[in-house]
């Protein structure tokens, strides 16, 4: 496909009187991509209105995704997540979301005007976001006409949610489940997915080999394709990177060959989960995918942190630490070698902890809302100290780390209940996103 006709073209000869700018020139470092860059030159289709590389390419997406159409994304999944929410809710502005939704799902609300409610979020011991409260989604599916249901599965550290039974009761009342699956391109090659959904979205950088931001909306519900295509065009870039499309093209033509590499890293978790470890916990459950290596801390002498610094003292990354865990992605480009050095590594660690028990449970309300986000982010605001907000109405997100999810929107009331909560995340180590405990509140509309 667009590799192989590259390939040909580049043996032609042409001379490129034409953008990108750096003419793959010779001077520039031969290590990036400029000999490949390249732009809708005469040939090379073109991915906002595409016509035979990309409907190919997109064509292959939807077969190895099961689904009936793939866009594909050079932008992120976020700008397939802001595509889908405004091509469904052009009409009926009700959208339930999970509250614990990445940023790109909010800034849709935001940016459609949309009257958004809440789907509670249930945590692991760890607080990692493991699940969704099944009996709320009923209750509120009922309660209203809502158009969307968007909910993220697998989570950042790797849970699933229920998606037949979702989707089940999404069809009983008629709304739409547009699913956040950023985290789960990878889910094909294994027994987990589930395309039990209208629209997802996924990063294929994420989890598998085309460059970061690669992504792609993958659809069954033919009736808002057109205009997700259109919105596409609309939050993406109108010169889409070729080098991008490149690697989802060479992602595409290997796929076939990744299962074998995923039985491969199948051994190696296998292995990486047989460590015996005293302090230390490598979390697992039968709704988790396993190649997010969760590593509990809980029940150590050490916050997750700790762990992250420990392993960087044997030259080990990691994805994201948290108080109570530490997070590592694997992928089918994992190597034996790098498992290795990981056990290694775990044994080392556990070896100097000692047992001592945190407990600490969160119980994270919505708080009442006052405004819609989209009404609230307009108006006039000022930053006061927390313990003085007390009945004040939020300006802006505050973010608990973890689990990732607003202790409070714009437009919401600070009660008691939620201070009491601020302060109690504060006392524990619980990352939030204000400085000195100042937080933005509305003064004036
Ligand atoms: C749950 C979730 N959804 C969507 C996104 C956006 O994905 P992308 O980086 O491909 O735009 C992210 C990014 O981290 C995410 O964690």
């Amino acid at each position: 496909m667009l590799n192989d006709k590259l390939d040909l073209y580049l043996k032609e000869g042409y001379y490129p009187f034409h953008m990108p700018g750096s003419k793959r020139s010779e001077l520039l470092r031969s290590d990036l991509p400029y000999r490949r860059d390249l732009t809708e030159i005469y040939g090379f289709d073109n991915l906002n209105d595409p016509e035979d590389i990309f409907v190919e390419m997109e064509e292959k997406l939807a077969r190895i995704y099961g689904v009936k159409k793939a866009i594909i994304s050079t932008n992120g999944s976020t700008s397939g997540i802001l595509s889908t929410i405004r091509a469904l809710c052009r009409n009926n502005k009700n959208i339930l979301i999970q509250r614990s939704s990445h940023k790109s799902v909010y800034n849709a609300c935001e940016l459609n005007s949309l009257s958004v409610s809440y789907i509670n979020i249930v945590t692991d011991e760890q607080l990692a976001i493991k699940d969704i409260d099944y009996e709320n989604l009923e209750e509120k599916l009922k309660e209203k006409n809502y158009q969307a249901l968007v909910l993220t599965s697998p989570s950042y550290e790797g849970y699933l949610l229920d998606l037949k039974r979702i989707y089940k009761i999404c069809r009983k009342n008629r709304t739409k489940l547009i699913l956040d699956m950023a985290h789960g391109s990878h889910l094909p090659l294994t027994s987990l997915y589930d395309n039990s959904f209208d629209v997802a979205i996924t990063s294929f950088h994420k989890n598998l080999s085309a460059l970061t931001p690669s992504a792609a909306v993958i659809i069954n519900d033919m009736e808002y394709f057109d205009e997700i295509k259109r919105n596409m065009a609309i939050f993406q870039t109108s010169s889409p990177s070729y080098v991008i499309l490149q690697s989802i093209d060479e992602m595409i033509g290997r796929f076939e060959s990744f299962e074998n590499l995923y039985k491969d890293l199948e051994n190696n978790i296998d292995d990486l989960y047989k460590l015996k470890l005293d302090h230390l916990e490598l979390v697992d459950n039968p709704s988790k995918d396993r190649t997010k290596i969760l590593i509990s801390t809980k029940n150590t002498n050490i916050s997750g942190s700790d762990l992250e610094r420990l392993l960087r003292e044997d030259k080990i990354e990691i994805e994201m630490a948290y108080p109570d865990y530490a997070l590592l992605i694997s992928t089918i480009f994992d190597t034996k070698e790098g498992f290795d050095r990981l056990k290694k590594s775990l044994r080392r660690i556990d070896g100097l902890l000692e047992e001592k028990n945190k407990s600490y449970s969160l119980d994270l309300q919505v708080p009442q809302k006052k405004f819609e986000i989209f009404e609230a982010i307009n108006y006039k605001k000022k930053n006061i100290k927390l313990e003085n907000s007390l009945g004040h109405i939020a300006g802006e997100f505050v973010y608990a780390y973890p689990p990732g999810s607003p202790i409070i929107a714009p437009g919401e009331i600070i009660d008691a209940e939620i201070l009491s909560t601020f302060h109690y995340m504060l006392d524990n180590n619980i990352h939030l996103n204000i400085k000195d405990e100042y937080i933005s509140v509305i003064i004036d509309k």
